[in-house]
């Protein structure tokens, strides 16, 4: 049994007193992937090195909708796209452009600065052939329309930290994307993430947490790690009625394929 991690950020400062240990304690609890994912520029270098130092973690390079600032502050959007590139091109194991989109959450939202480095990001994708890690919050249609404008279904990746309907959910499966479910399926007031965790096929799901945060009950409110992973596979095991055991191994089998790992990558470990 193997546990996929498809999404976590590491570098976060709120792993600073422990991150090693914790990190180092994995392999023991069956976790033998990890995805860092880069949010903001200070993130995706970090998550350079904690690549550089953990041979079982994967990157993904990216800017977060709400940190689009980074990017526009270089006043050079070419100069801002090449660094993110070669951060990308320097490692073989960054494996994906994330996490991007649209995030309409707050009222001093600015959506033309999003929708601009949102598309942008998209370009880089589809030129570099990576998969994306898509960030969409309160902002569905403005996705999927910029998202078949730029032909993502060409490239793939996951909706991360789902949070849409079941309807909206069979459009990104439409188009080839997998759904990240993590500790919000564990909530209470899950109701549509439950539905949606019910209507997706099982080899369409991943595994994910968002460490530090969206802790999965009984430790909502407190940091997360990959360690809670469990609670969300039993859940999901729950809701489509298979052991814990087939949730796990399809799982590993789907993160593989929407990062691209290779067998004889994963055999390494
Ligand atoms: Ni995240």
């Amino acid at each position: 049994m193997k546990i996929f991690e498809t999404h976590a950020h590491y570098d976060d400062e709120a792993f600073n007193e422990d991150r090693d240990e914790l990190i180092n304690s994995f392999h023991k609890k069956n976790i033998y992937a990890v995805t860092n994912i880069g949010a903001d520029l200070a993130g995706c270098r970090a998550t350079m090195e904690l690549i550089k130092k953990y041979d079982f973690f994967y990157g993904a390079i990216g800017i977060h909708p709400s940190d689009v600032g980074d990017l526009e502050a270089f006043k050079d959007d070419e100069k801002a796209l090449n660094i993110l590139k070669d951060m990308i091109l320097s490692h073989e194991r960054v494996v994906a452009i994330g996490e991007i989109g649209l995030d309409y959450h707050y009222d001093d939202t600015d959506k033309p600065l999003q929708k601009k480095w949102f598309v942008k990001q998209l370009k880089l994708a589809r030129e570099l052939k990576l998969p994306i890690v898509i960030h969409s919050r309160d902002a569905a249609m403005d996705t999927i329309d910029i998202m078949k404008h730029e032909h993502s279904e060409e490239i793939g990746g996951v909706i991360h930290c789902y949070s849409y309907s079941k309807e909206i959910a069979k459009t990104f499966l439409d188009m080839g994307f997998y759904i990240g479910v993590g500790g919000v399926l564990t909530f209470k007031n899950s109701k549509k993430l439950k539905e949606t965790v019910a209507y997706a096929p099982l080899d369409r799901i991943v595994l994910e947490t968002d460490s530090p945060y969206l802790a999965p009950e009984p430790n909502r409110g407190k940091r997360n790690s990959s360690l809670n992973i469990p609670y969300v596979a039993e859940e999901i095991a729950a809701i489509k009625g298979v052991s814990v055991e087939e949730v796990y191994n399809t799982i590993w089998n789907n993160s593989l394929k929407l990062y691209n790992i290779s067998d004889e990558c994963e055999t390494k470990h």
